[in-house]
């Protein structure tokens, strides 16, 4: 599993390297839920780029923080979530910093975003094309005939009649109404998309065809995706680049393929353990004995510890760094000059 040590450098200060044409840059960013029982950290100094056009899958257990991740850069959060630290430049302007009504120009038009639930996020007495025209409306598109044309246009790209303006989301079914969201998404092309476990309501089958229409769509609009699902064959077949959190970190960062054929962090072998082949059967994660900590009582030294088959001594009181490793960034101090092989109590 350890790569060769040449390639190992820790680039925890430095964050990974800036990307070069990025239209999305998240640095160092922190989120903090302030509770009455005190704080929690759901996002714990996230760092990571996504190109045009990028398809970046984000995945990890319940409860790491991947949504509030995405709300934190959407600046979709809301007390008792905080952002307190970091940058989130998209296009080289920071959202952590805009006005609400700076935000309200930006999203939909050039980022918008799909949550797991439509039937939470669609207006339940208002029908879909009258949702579709307000979001337009707002964003200044006062003509009827345009928002007509565009809504049954969009409505058409998702594989749905736009007869369907009409319809109300009760009247749909469950993939129709995500179908509808992502019409929605899609009525500006925007050149962000961030979706949160966007298909993970419906069935196999369903989930399938639309995983399917979201990538014909990216290719042919060109927009970037930020995908979360539990989902790792949907992960291997569709995503460009893969970030698997960890109890609010990254745990390890890289191009999917790498992740998939040499995975570093023994939480990332664990869970591609658990996943028995591409072309295999698909799977949920599963398969690490225990369970992710609570993030307001964290281990001491690496929150992986408790459950790592990797562990060391020092691992129990040393918080692990990101490291660089052959284009990865990886959180594990097995990664570290210091380490010593066969010192873990299976390495
Ligand atoms: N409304 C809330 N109030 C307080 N703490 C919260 C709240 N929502 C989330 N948290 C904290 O933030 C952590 C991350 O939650 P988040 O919903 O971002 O996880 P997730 O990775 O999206 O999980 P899932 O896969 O279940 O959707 C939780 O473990 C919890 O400690
Ligand atoms: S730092 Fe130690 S406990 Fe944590 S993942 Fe690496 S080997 Fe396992
Ligand atoms: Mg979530």
């Amino acid at each position: 599993m350890r790569r060769r040590p040449e390639a190992i450098q820790p680039i925890e200060l430095a964050g990974p390297p800036p990307r070069q044409g990025a239209i999305l840059d998240v640095r160092d960013l922190s989120v903090e839920y302030l509770l009455e029982s005190g704080t929690v950290l759901a996002v714990d100094n996230v760092s990571f780029a996504v190109d045009p056009g990028e398809f970046l899958a984000v995945v990890g257990e319940s409860g790491c923080g991947k949504s509030t991740m995405l709300f934190a850069i959407a600046r979709l959060l809301s007390p008792p979530a905080e952002i307190i630290g970091g940058s989130v430049a998209f296009n080289g302007r920071d959202l952590v910093g805009l006005t609400e009504s700076a935000l309200t120009a930006i999203r939909w038009k050039d980022l918008s975003v799909v949550m797991q639930s439509a039937m939470n996020a669609l207006n339940p007495v208002k029908s879909i094309g009258s949702q579709f025209k307000d979001a337009m409306r707002a964003h200044g598109v006062a003509s009827n005939g345009e928002i007509a044309h565009r809504s049954a246009e969009v409505l058409r790209m998702v594989g749905i009649d736009p007869i369907h303006l009409k319809s109300y989301p009760h009247q749909l079914s469950g993939g129709m109404r995500q179908r509808s969201m992502i019409a929605m998404a899609l009525l500006f092309t925007p050149e962000l998309v961030i979706m949160d476990e966007p298909t993970s309501a419906l069935d196999v089958v369903a989930q399938r065809s639309l995983m399917v229409q979201i990538k014909d769509l990216q290719q042919q609009f060109g927009f970037a995706v930020i995908f979360v699902t539990h989902d790792m064959s949907l992960v291997s077949h569709f995503s460009d680049n893969l970030m698997v959190m960890y109890a609010g970190q990254v745990a390890e960062y890289g191009p999917t393929r790498h992740l998939f054929d040499a995975p570093s962090h023994p939480y990332t072998v664990g869970l591609m353990d658990a996943f028995p082949s591409i072309r295999g059967p698909r799977r949920a994660l599963s398969g690490i004995p225990g369970r992710p900590p609570d993030l307001a009582r964290l281990p001491q030294g690496c929150r992986f510890s408790p459950r790592c088959p990797k562990v060391m001594d020092r691992c129990r009181t040393d918080q692990p760094p990101l490291y660089r490793v052959d284009g990865t960034d990886v959180r594990c101090l097995l990664f570290d000059d210091g380490a010593v092989d066969g010192q873990g109590s299976n390495a």
